[in-house]
């Protein structure tokens, strides 16, 4: 007890009383949301402890769920013909929170076979599932071809440098392949905007910063 406090009080004199308190509301909602789930998401995991090699690979660590479920909701979607892919899915807390709201189709992505196997589990034991048709592909998300249905991308920090590159030009590929309207939103987007300044195919539509160290950009493709 006495170390949560002494650890609290660092957090107030580092970040300040207010960041604290949102910083409280974001794991009490954390915490609502896994129990209502079912499912268990949360922790971080180094990119040693995952034994990548890739450097461009950042570890694991889920998004808070106050802020995906309100970037989500900006979208302009019909949800129920809607498939959304999930690049990095880790454990799978954006896949179960998807598959509650019956998107069509829910793909997720993911290099590490354990945040593979626990995503699985966590989907197949979660309430308040309303999505039957969910994919797991165990890949590198650059070996990946998306499929013409998939008119939402969804990145929470998954990648960066070349292996972004190799991605955003698959998106394009898929784009130009089946013209639609794609949108993806990318936690945090300097890394994104860096690499798409001078691609016309894609704009971003959205900007915001909810959290001290978590922006998000949303990208609409000119369709
Ligand atoms: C920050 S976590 C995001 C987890 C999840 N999307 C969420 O929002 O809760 C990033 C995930 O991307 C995965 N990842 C990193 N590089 C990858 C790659 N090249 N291909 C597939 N997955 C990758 C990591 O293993 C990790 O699980």
């Amino acid at each position: 007890m006495v170390k949560r406090i002494k650890k609290a009080l660092f957090f107030i004199k580092t970040w300040g009383f207010h960041t604290f308190v949102m910083e409280c509301i974001d794991r009490i909602a954390d915490h609502y949301y896994e129990t209502y789930f079912n499912i268990e998401t949360t922790g971080y995991i180094t990119t040693e402890q995952l034994k990548s090699e890739n450097l461009d690979w950042g570890g694991y660590g889920a998004v808070y769920y106050r802020y995906m479920i309100n970037t989500l909701s900006k979208l302009q979607v019909d949800i129920p013909s809607s498939t959304l892919l999930d690049y990095g899915s880790g454990k799978g807390r954006a896949l179960a929170y998807a598959a509650s709201c019956n998107y069509k189709k829910i793909i997720g992505v993911e290099n590490s076979k354990p945040l593979m196997e626990k995503a699985r589990e966590n989907i197949k034991k979660m309430k308040h599932r309303r999505t039957n048709d969910i994919v797991f592909e165990e890949c590198d998300a650059q070996n990946y071809k998306i499929p013409s249905s998939v008119n939402i991308i969804y990145m929470y920090k998954p990648f960066q440098g070349l292996t972004l590159e190799r991605v955003i030009d698959n998106i394009h590929l898929s784009f130009n392949e089946s013209p639609r309207k794609i949108f993806i939103i990318f936690w945090n987007d300097d890394e994104f905007e860096k690499i798409i300044s001078n691609h016309d195919w894609i704009t971003q539509t959205h900007h915001s910063q909810p959290h001290l160290h978590h922006s998000h950009g949303i990208y609409e493709t000119q369709f």
